[in-house]
C-alpha cells in the first residue's frame, strides 16, 4: 500500500474522458489524455480537437501533445491552453513507426537539440505548467554517454533547464517498444542525481500494490504512472492506496458496466462503437482472468455488439463464476 502519488498514464484510444473519470474516482492523483497530434490541432481537425475535451471532475488533468516542429508544437500548446488543462505534457516517448519514424515522440531521442528546441518553444508559448514524458534512450547502445553518464540523467537535466516542471520516464528504450522488462535502476539514477530538482515520475510494469510500494521505496520517485494494468481495472489506484475499492465480482462487474455506458456516451451514443471501444478493457480485465471453462464466454463477450448482449453475458458470468470470487 502506498500514499504516494499515482497517475494514469496517457494511452492512445484508452484514456478518454469516460475512463479518466473512473480512474479519478478510484484514486488516480492525475490523469492524462491520449497524445494529441500538434499538426492536426493547428489544422483544426475535428476528430483531434475533440481529444481536448476535459471535465472539472477529473482534475488535475494533463493534455499530451506530440509533433516534430518547434513552431507547430508551440502553436498547438497555445490551442491546448484554451482548454485549460492543469498541465501540458510533451510526448518524447512514443515508439511506433508512424510517429517515431517521422521524428516525433521517441524519434526525438535521436535529435536531442531538436527535442530541447521543441521544449523551449512550448514552455515559452504558454503559462500552463509544461511537463514531458520520455524513455531511457533510443536503444541499448545509447543508454550511456561516452563519459559514462546515463543518457537519461543528462537529458533530464537539459529538459529541466528548458523549464519543464516534471519529467515522466518509461524505463524502456525506443527499440524495446513494449517488450522486455522496464529498467527502473536508471529512473532511480535520475531521481538521485543532485542536480535534478523537478519531480520525477517513474513508469513501466507497475501492476500491483506491492510493486508500487517497492518502486517508491527503492527508487524514491515522486510519483508512479500506471498504464496497461488499469485496463478493465480502474479501481487499481484504490487498491494500491488502500482506499475503498470494489471487492466482489458483482461490484467489479457493476463498474465495468458503468464504464461501457460512459464509453457509449463518449462515442456519441453509438452503442456498437462504444462497445468495440471497450473491448480492450474486457479482454484484459483481471475480473475475467483465471475463470475455469471461460473460453466460450470470453469469445462471446468480445464479439457482442449490443449493450443488451454485453450486459446479459456479464450477468451470466457473475451468476456462474461469481460465487467463487465473492
Ligand atoms: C495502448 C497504449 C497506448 C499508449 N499511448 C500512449 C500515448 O498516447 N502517450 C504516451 O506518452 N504513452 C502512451 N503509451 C505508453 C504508456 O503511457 C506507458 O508509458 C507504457 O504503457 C508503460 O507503462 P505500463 O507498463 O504501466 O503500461 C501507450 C501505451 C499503450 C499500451
Amino acid at each position: 500500500m502506498t500514499n504516494h502519488q499515482l497517475y494514469l498514464a496517457p494511452m492512445e484510444d484508452v484514456t478518454d474522458p469516460a475512463f479518466r473519470m473512473l480512474c479519478k474516482r478510484y484514486g488516480a492523483d492525475r490523469v492524462y489524455t491520449e497524445f494529441v497530434n500538434a499538426d492536426a490541432l493547428v489544422r483544426d481537425i475535428a476528430s483531434t480537437t475533440r481529444k481536448l475535451t476535459i471535465h472539472d471532475e477529473e482534475r488535475p488533468v494533463a493534455i499530451q501533445i506530440y509533433g516534430r516542429e518547434p513552431e507547430a508544437m508551440a502553436d498547438a500548446a497555445r490551442i491546448v491552453e484554451q482548454a485549460h488543462p492543469d498541465f501540458i505534457d510533451i510526448n518524447f516517448g512514443c515508439p511506433v513507426k508512424k510517429v517515431a519514424g517521422k521524428g516525433a515522440g521517441a524519434g526525438l531521442l535521436k535529435d536531442v537539440p531538436k527535442m530541447l528546441e521543441i521544449t523551449r518553444a512550448v514552455v515559452n508559448a504558454v503559462h500552463t505548467p509544461v511537463t514531458a514524458k520520455t524513455r531511457l534512450g533510443w536503444d541499448e547502445n545509447s543508454l550511456y554517454l561516452p563519459d559514462g553518464t546515463p543518457f537519461i540523467v543528462d537529458l533530464a537535466e537539459r529538459l529541466q533547464d528548458c523549464g519543464i516542471q516534471e519529467l515522466a520516464i518509461h524505463g524502456r528504450t525506443r527499440s524495446q517498444m513494449y517488450r522486455g522488462e522496464a529498467d527502473w535502476t536508471l529512473i532511480g539514477e535520475v531521481k538521485n542525481c543532485p542536480r535534478i530538482r523537478i519531480p520525477i515520475i517513474g513508469n513501466g510494469d507497475v501492476t500491483t500494490p506491492e510493486r508500487a510500494k517497492e518502486c517508491f521505496e527503492r527508487y524514491g520517485v515522486d510519483a508512479i504512472m500506471i498504464g496497461r494494468a488499469t485496463f478493465g481495472c480502474p479501481w487499481l489506484f484504490a487498491e494500491m492506496k488502500g482506499l475503498p475499492a470494489p471487492q466482489t465480482m458483482t461490484e467489479k462487474v457493476a463498474v465495468l458496466k458503468e464504464h461501457v455506458l460512459a464509453a457509449i456516451e463518449w462515442c456519441g451514443s453509438d452503442e456498437r462503437k462504444g462497445i468495440v471501444h471497450s473491448r480492450r478493457h474486457f479482454a484484459a480485465s483481471p475480473v475475467f482472468k483465471g475463470l475455469a471453462d471461460f473460453k466460450q464466454t470470453r469469445i462471446a463477450l468480445l464479439r457482442a455488439e449490443t449493450l443488451a448482449e454485453v450486459f446479459a453475458i456479464m450477468d451470466e458470468i457473475v451468476a456462474k463464476w461469481g460465487a467463487n470470487n465473492e
